[in-house]
């Protein structure tokens, strides 16, 4: 009877961890052709930096002051500047906001003063969320706000602004 009931609690824990594993969002490849990709206008980048969390930002939509405030203090003085670059092959369902982006990496916020960037890719129209330096360490953190979790929970949360992982508007 009590091995029973372990073999039964064996089972219940390795399902669970089964499906922990397949809820996580696909691993994000670095895309070692990002300075390639095509720089698009967008409100953050006609703004064109993040700034310090002494900024009063309260005029914006609330994404970008909770943006703001999740990140103004990972550096000093602010994240700094930052650029928008899209994967070509992404480019039409950046621009249209369709909901059809291509499998793959497709969207990169580039933290120039930083040097490091936010990497937005998808699979089956799922987005996933992960950040690297220029070069390609993956830097992703656990918690906090360089945590996928958090990405996922603004790019995700914010239905009015954001389809599928896109949050910015080409314009
Ligand atoms: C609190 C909200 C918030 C959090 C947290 C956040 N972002 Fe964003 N992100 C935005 C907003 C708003 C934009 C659009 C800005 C614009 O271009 O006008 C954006 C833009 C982007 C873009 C450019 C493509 C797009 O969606 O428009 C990428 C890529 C991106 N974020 C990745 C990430 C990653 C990776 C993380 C986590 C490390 C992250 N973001 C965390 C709000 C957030």
């Amino acid at each position: 009877m009590e091995r029973k009931l372990k073999r039964t609690l064996l089972l219940v824990s390795s399902l669970l961890c089964w499906a922990a594993t397949g809820a996580q969002a696909a691993e994000v490849k670095f895309p070692a052709d990002w300075a390639k990709w095509t720089s698009v206008s967008t409100p953050l980048t006609q703004i064109g930096a993040l700034p310090d969390c002494k900024a009063d930002v309260k005029s914006l939509p609330p994404i970008y002051q909770k943006t703001v405030e999740t990140y103004c203090g990972v550096r000093a003085g602010g994240p700094g500047k930052v650029a928008v670059l899209v994967n070509p092959a992404a480019l039409k369902s950046f621009a249209a906001r369709d909901g059809k982006m291509p499998d793959g990496v497709n969207m990169v916020l580039h933290l120039k003063d930083m040097k490091v960037l936010f990497v937005t890719a998808h699979e089956g129209s799922v987005p996933s969320y992960a950040v690297f330096t220029e070069d390609g360490k993956n830097v992703t953190a656990r918690s906090g706000p360089l945590s996928a979790q958090t990405c996922a929970s603004c790019h995700t949360g914010f239905q009015a602004y954001c389809k599928i992982g896109q949050c910015g508007t080409r314009k």
